[in-house]
């Protein structure tokens, strides 16, 4: 495998940066997954866009031109050799000796981009059984819509659902609302069969494939509704499914040991999921 890190293409084994990297010290950077669907880079206007946007929340500079970065990217994911996988791409506040407050602004910034190759079977087993969760009070920070790579809570958060037996961790805040899953958005199909998602407020990440999905519901006529909705109307929905560029759209067939529904896999799921990857192709 082949990393690119600040302007070199490395083996990805011996690729490293700086131990004075503010990414390293204060998990101060940014960062995006993005699906490689049949050798094309799934949406990749809009995790450029999201990029930006975080970029510019956190004040880091752009490492370079969208045109060079997608000149970059495609030449990650051809040398890695990636049809049907991802590109991680990661952009820090660079190297500087440790002092809280940014260092100069003519810093370079550091940029990290990694591709690799997923296992389409493992994918379908997942669709095909579904996934358990576990909920959690979310305890992250209150600006998660920025895509920091500070994943630590989310990281704590993944490592108690598999403790527990599950793949996922549910975040629900102070008020008994779901927000989102560690790495993935939330949705649920309600009493009225209408697909219900929390709104894109400062306490959920914006998700590329929640956006996706918004755009493949519209075309299929379905209903979808944002607005906030409790761990208890979770457990009594009719569907509950996770989205991310990593996993598409995941159904949840039991949380915290409740089954949903009747325990398998809903139908909503399966029709959002080959509708998006029709769109997508
Ligand atoms: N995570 N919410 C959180 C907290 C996430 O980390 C992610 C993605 C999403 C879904 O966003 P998108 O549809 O743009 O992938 C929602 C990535 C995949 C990760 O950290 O691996």
């Amino acid at each position: 495998r082949i990393a690119y890190v600040n302007g070199r293409y490395l083996p990805h084994a011996g690729a490293a940066v700086h131990i004075e990297d503010r990414g390293f010290q204060f998990a101060d950077g940014v960062y995006e997954v993005c699906e490689v669907r049949h050798g094309l880079i799934v949406d990749l206007t809009r995790h450029l866009d999201r990029l930006d946007r975080s970029l510019r929340e956190l004040a880091i500079a752009q490492p370079m031109s969208r045109a060079a970065l997608t000149a970059v990217i495609r030449e990650v994911v051809r040398r890695n050799r990636v049809r049907n996988g991802l590109f991680y791409l990661q952009v820090t506040r660079g190297v500087a000796r440790r002092d809280h407050v940014y260092p100069k602004a003519e810093t370079p910034v550091s940029l990290v981009i990694t591709a690799k190759q997923t296992d389409p079977a493992i994918i379908a087993a997942k669709n095909a059984k579904g996934l358990k969760a576990i909920t959690l009070p979310d305890n992250r920070w209150d600006r998660v819509d920025i895509k920091t790579v500070g994943l630590l809570p989310n990281a704590m958060a993944r490592q108690a659902a598999k403790e527990a037996g599950a793949q996922e961790a549910i975040y629900v805040d102070a008020d008994g609302m779901v927000t989102e899953g560690a790495a993935t958005n939330v949705w649920i199909v309600d009493g009225d069969g209408r697909l219900v998602t929390r709104p894109a407020d400062h306490g959920i990440l914006r998700g590329i494939t929640r956006t996706g999905i918004q755009d493949v519901a519209a075309k299929l006529g379905i209903d979808i509704v944002e607005r906030r909705f409790s761990r208890d109307e979770m457990l009594a929905a009719r569907e509950v499914f996770i989205t991310a560029a990593t996993s598409i759209c995941f159904p949840i067939v039991e949380i915290d040991g409740q089954t949903v529904a009747n325990g398998h896999p809903g139908a909503m799921a399966e029709r959002i999921r080959m509708a998006f990857f029709d769109v997508a192709e």
